[in-house]
């Protein structure tokens, strides 16, 4: 892995034990995001996105592998310093915010905690902060439900950068908001990006939202990484069978974009299948499965530059999906369960 990685992820797990069973949230996940860059995961409910983030979070404890903040892995307890420089927003404007805390309270909190700010200037530095998210100082002396879900999605970016983070983990930052509104945040994240060099992990189930902000790209599913690879990368010639589907689902505004989209044979996919056993947890979901693809999960391997997927049949490649065929068996797989029912 490079060596410039501001936070890498090694071998990491979390499992979680519900009523007997071992639910495994994070199982495998290896990554090196770059200082600078914006690291997508992508991925539906579920498939672990929320849990990968409050492990680099150091808000829960990994079940095995380990984390590093530049180089240096997070032992048990985070220092104060690193929790300082390692940020998190998250999806839900109304919770994200003490409602009994006015906003210059909120904001103004990692500034004192982290003393970052002499007391005097800390009123001053709220206004700044509010300034630099586009929040107008007016909103100061209020309180979270007198702002708009934008507003507060606004004030919680506020409140991020109040504590001067190398990373912000956005943990889908504007999934709760309006589409016009949506597209604003986005501009003002980037825009903080370039102006603070920040390191974004970002985290979401809409591959669209990430599309015209994110370097790279990890597809999640199940607690793995299925593929990852450069956003234009995957965009253009998706490999692994789920980043087609999700992709099939995007939704595009032009013909040209229609014409590389790849094709999914929707009526073929089960809905809600099982676990495939010691196969590819997309076996149960996925027309191109083989006897193989049920016995043993198949491991991140090289395909481009920069470009990893998980697959035994991948596709070519959304330029060739259309010569792709039907799926080889075409029939809808057959799950293989080892567990007699
Ligand atoms: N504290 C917990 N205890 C038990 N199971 C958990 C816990 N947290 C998460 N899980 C389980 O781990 C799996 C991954 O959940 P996680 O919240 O990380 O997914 P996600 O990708 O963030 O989903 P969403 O898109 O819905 O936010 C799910 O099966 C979930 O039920
Ligand atoms: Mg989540």
């Amino acid at each position: 892995m490079d060596n410039g990685a501001i936070i890498e992820v090694r071998g990491l797990h979390k499992e979680y034990r519900v009523k007997g069973n071992i639910i495994r949230a994070v199982n495998g996940v290896d990554l090196a995001v770059q200082a600078g860059e914006t690291f997508a995961i992508v991925g539906e409910s579920g498939s672990g996105k929320t849990t990968l983030a409050n492990l680099i979070l150091g808000i829960e404890r990994p079940s095995g592998g380990e984390i590093l903040f530049r180089g240096e892995v997070l032992g048990r307890k985070m220092s104060k310093d690193t929790r300082r420089r390692i940020q998190v927003v998250q999806q839900n404007p109304v919770s994200a915010l003490n409602p009994k805390r006015t906003i210059k309270k909120s904001i103004e909190l990692p500034v004192s905690v982290h003393g970052l700010r002499p007391p005097n200037q800390r009123r001053e530095r709220v206004a700044e902060l509010m300034d630099f998210v586009g929040l107008s100082p007016d909103f100061m002396d209020r309180y979270p439900n007198a702002l708009s879900g934008g507003q507060r999605q606004r004030a919680a970016l506020a409140r991020a950068m109040a504590a001067e983070p190398d990373v912000i983990v956005l943990d889908e930052p504007t999934s709760a908001l309006d589409v016009s509104v949506q597209a604003k945040v986005l501009a003002l994240l980037m825009d903080l990006q370039s102006k603070f060099n920040l390191t974004y992990i970002f985290i979401t189930h809409d591959l669209s939202v990430v599309r015209n902000v994110s370097d790279r790209i990890a597809v999640m599913y199940r607690g793995r990484f299925v593929e990852t690879g450069r956003t234009e990368v995957v965009f253009a010639a998706p490999r692994h069978r789920y980043t087609n589907m999700l992709l099939s689902s995007v939704p595009v505004v032009s013909e040209e974009e229609e014409a590389v989209k790849p094709e999914w044979p929707w009526e073929q996919t089960m809905e809600g299948s099982d676990q495939a056993s010691d196969g590819c947890a997309f076996a149960p979901r996925c027309p191109y499965a083989q006897d193989n693809c049920w016995a043993a999960q198949p491991g991140l391997e090289e395909v481009g530059e920069a470009h990893f997927m998980a697959c035994y049949y991948p596709a070519n490649g959304a330029a060739d999906s259309r010569i792709d065929g039907p799926p080889p068996t075409g029939k809808i797989p057959t799950p293989h369960r080892a567990a007699v029912d």
